[in-house]
């Protein structure tokens, strides 16, 4: 089998997979264009359409990440060849531990002390107890999913919301929506872990938001298009004082890298990161890419993208 392999860090990709793959030939997109007319498989994160236009042998396409968003708004993708995305792939623990910071922060009042430590304040706040403290992550995928496990064994009552109904042991499931209404009216900090599809864009707006109970918390470390700004920036309220939203952990951005100029930079209670919640250890993600690729060549049923659904 032939593998294009295209993302950041492709020499180092390529030699990972070729010693994983000695039955296979595997080239990058820096190859002559007839070499990479030839792929059967392309393995990448990002390609770009004068890429995916050449590709007219492909049987199947490997994304390297867990979002499909980019792959699937690519006006040059094939239609009909199937996707396989990486699934967790040593992804959600690291996020895990970004939702976890973020939780702290709100639930221990660090955002506070924070702003009291510029003013030389010393006030202590009552700690509220993570038992008393509902968080809400919408989306329950395999990062989700285990996300929410993950925040649940800290401590904290754990609301998960999907599209259709889930059950997870020690998290209460919602989906449909008013499972979205009644998840948003209960929870303290609601976390962020949707694909972004046309469904999904913009589900947290001026209405959703609303529905929160006054001085809840922001955590995305999920997509960007999932959060209307303008509704975001008006819930937030200008100042050091604490609006209606007491403040946002984001890490992901409808426009990446974040604009210069874009005013959540400067916000007081906005935390901005540069898309870094979720690295791939590569040994792990390898590990899927190559029994997606023998996978493939052999015929065998794979779990695939959803093309209709976004994910
Ligand atoms: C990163 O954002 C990914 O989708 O893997």
């Amino acid at each position: 089998m032939k593998v294009l392999v295209h993302n950041d860090e492709p020499k180092r990709w390529q030699e990972a997979l070729a010693a994983r793959l000695p039955e296979a030939e595997i080239f990058t997109s820096a190859a002559p264009a007839a070499k990479r007319r030839e792929a059967d498989y392309l393995a990448a994160w990002k390609p770009p359409a004068s890429l995916l236009s050449e590709l007219v042998a492909l049987k199947g396409i490997v994304n390297l990440g867990a979002g499909v968003d980019a792959l699937l708004n690519n006006p040059e993708l094939p239609a009909g060849v199937p996707i396989v995305k990486l699934r967790d792939a040593g992804m959600a623990e690291p996020i895990g531990d970004y939702v976890r910071y973020g939780l702290l922060h709100f639930q221990r009042d660090f955002d506070r002390y924070r702003r009291q430590q510029h003013a030389r304040e010393w006030r202590e706040h009552t700690m509220c107890d993570k038992a008393d403290w509902p968080v809400g992550v919408l989306g329950l995928g395999a990062i989700g999913a285990r996300v929410a496990t993950m925040i649940a064994a800290d401590g904290f009552p754990v609301h998960g919301w999907c599209r259709s109904p889930k059950r997870l042991d020690d998290i209460t499931c919602h989906h449909g929506d008013n499972g979205l209404e009644a998840l948003l009216s209960q929870v303290k900090s609601l976390v962020l872990l949707l694909p972004d599809t046309p469904v999904t864009r913009h589900i947290i707006n001026a209405r959703t938001l609303a529905l929160l109970p006054e001085g809840a918390s922001l955590i995305n470390p999920g997509r960007g298009t999932l959060i209307d700004e303008a509704a975001l920036l008006d819930a937030l309220g200008a100042s050091t004082v604490e609006g209606r939203l007491r403040g946002a952990v984001l890490d992901a951005f409808p426009e990446e890298p974040l604009p210069e100029t874009s005013p959540l930079w400067s916000h007081p209670r906005v935390w901005i990161t540069p898309h870094m919640a979720g690295p791939t250890p590569l040994e792990v993600a390898l590990d899927q890419v190559v029994s997606a690729l023998r996978a493939f060549e052999a015929g065998e049923p794979l779990e695939t993208v959803d093309p209709g659904a976004g994910y």
